[in-house]
């Protein structure tokens, strides 16, 4: 059967600063908080992997908007980063950064390219973040300074601005696993920093409408027990809705301050939150979760390595423990593999915020991709994006106003703590000499962008 998208529908992919840039301390750039923790937790990362080269985009920028031409793409997510333009966080600005942007932006329009901008994608400058970065409410205002001078001299020609690239998944790590920067197991600061970042959306939003990009995992219970339903319910609370509220109808779900307060763990700050409105939603979606009931303790794992052996693990004390679904295809990163829950949850955001035009702006799959002969054969990509995006007409067919999707990513690159063997890009990225080699994958989607048709498998 053949599925057909609107014209105007956006076809594109995502990348991220610290992800694909490299020249780290070239131009002006200051440090950013990944920076020093790669440096300082090399046991952390897959194979001690630094963004230090990451893709090299800084300089091969030209060539990478040459292959979104040819890769049919009509919009390009990426993010600013936030040291480049402001080496200290706030005060001097670093004109040399703006160039840069400032010419990526000119040349994807010229290619008919509309440019998603995101505005903080993890990269706090390391200056803030020594002052306690998002559990500082001084970050707040830094970072208006910082948004308000990105609309100011780019505005003119971005219309589609995001404000924060995943708060609820940069919150958990950063505050709950430790996994990433700050490296911190403390629930209260997570409960701040989480607070500051959806203010910062908020406020920044108030200066120039913007969108968000929001990670939504939906959660479904393990076992039709009571108990699991429950845990289910409160897993959802607490990783989706409390940052879906916060952004839609600017306050936390009642249920959950009920309990945080009981435990003390309300955030306490200057900046309450405030309502704004969304230009529109961005959601991230790769996989979703399942629970169950009656975690003893507070455990974490997340598999970096890609041995398909190996599970992720996340369970909170007395709240929830995420499990395998039995029935469930996983990648080698364990990542489970479940385009119908895209459907549904364009659904329920789509309920949860009417009006509001939401975009996928990211999904995809990582893989060990290897280059064969000059060719890097991706099918299990094909496949993936496929069934995604299968699911996004389904969620339109039924009345979500999806906008746009944006396959992550561009191209192979700096994938947080799982380095660089972990590949999500429609180009493959050869580490020793940089080449970009278009996937299977790539050819493939360019078709789909140009024809906005797609033969549903
Ligand atoms: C999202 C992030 O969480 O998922 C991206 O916005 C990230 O930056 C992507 O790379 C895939 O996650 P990971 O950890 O496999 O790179």
């Amino acid at each position: 059967m053949k599925i057909t998208f609107p014209n105007d529908f956006h076809w594109g992919s995502a990348t991220a600063a610290l992800q694909v840039e490299g020249a780290t301390d070239i131009d002006g750039r200051g440090a950013s908080v990944w920076d020093e923790f790669c440096a300082r937790n090399p046991a952390k990362i897959f194979q001690a992997a630094t963004p230090e080269r990451a893709c090299e985009h800084y300089y091969r920028w030209e060539e990478d908007v040459e292959w979104m031409a040819t890769l049919g793409h009509t919009s390009y997510r990426f993010s600013i980063s936030w040291p480049r333009l402001f080496p200290d966080g706030k005060g001097a600005l670093n004109s040399r950064g703006v160039d840069f942007y400032s010419r990526l932006i000119d040349r994807l329009l010229q290619h008919g390219i509309e440019p998603n901008v995101t505005l903080y994608h993890w990269d706090i400058p390391l200056p803030l973040a020594q002052q306690g970065g998002w559990e500082n409410s001084e970050t707040v205002s830094a970072f208006l300074e910082y948004a308000d001078t990105c609309y100011r001299l780019l505005g003119d020609r971005v219309k589609l601005w995001s404000t924060i690239n995943e708060p609820a998944w940069t919150t958990l790590n950063g505050y709950l696993t430790g996994l990433h920067p700050p490296g911190k197991t403390d629930r209260k600061a997570a409960l701040l920093a989480a607070h500051h970042l959806l203010v910062a959306h908020h406020e920044a939003c108030a200066i120039t409408p913007s969108g968000i990009a929001l990670n939504l995992s939906p959660v479904y219970p393990a076992t039709s027990s009571q108990a699991d339903t429950e845990a289910a319910r409160r897993a959802d609370l607490i990783l989706n809705e409390w940052f879906l509220e916060a952004v839609i109808r600017g306050s936390y779900p009642n249920e959950l301050v009920k309990l945080y307060d009981t435990l003390g763990l309300m955030p306490e700050s200057p900046w309450p939150l405030r309502r704004t409105e969304p230009s529109f939603l961005g959601i991230n979606y790769y996989y979703p979760h399942h629970a169950r009931a009656g975690a003893a303790g507070t455990t974490f794992h997340i598999n970096n390595t890609g041995n398909p052996q190996e599970d992720c693990k996340f369970s909170l004390e007395g709240c929830f423990e995420l499990v395998k679904n039995p029935k469930g295809r996983y990648t080698d990163w364990a990542w489970e593999i479940d385009p119908e829950t895209l459907t549904t949850l364009l659904q329920r955001v789509a309920r949860q915020a009417p009006g509001i035009d939401l975009y996928v702006t990211e999904n995809g799959i990582g893989l060990p991709d290897r280059l064969e002969n000059g060719e890097v054969d991706d099918q299990p990509r094909i496949d993936f994006v496929s069934q995604h995006l299968v699911a996004v007409h389904q969620a339109m067919e039924n009345g979500a106003p999806v906008k746009g999707y944006y396959m992550w990513s561009l191209m192979d690159n700096f994938s947080w703590i799982n380095g660089y063997k972990k590949r999500y890009g429609f180009l493959y990225i050869d580490r020793e000499t940089m080449k970009r080699t278009p996937k299977k994958s790539a050819h493939w989607f360019a078709d789909i962008a140009r024809s906005g048709c797609l033969n549903s498998p």
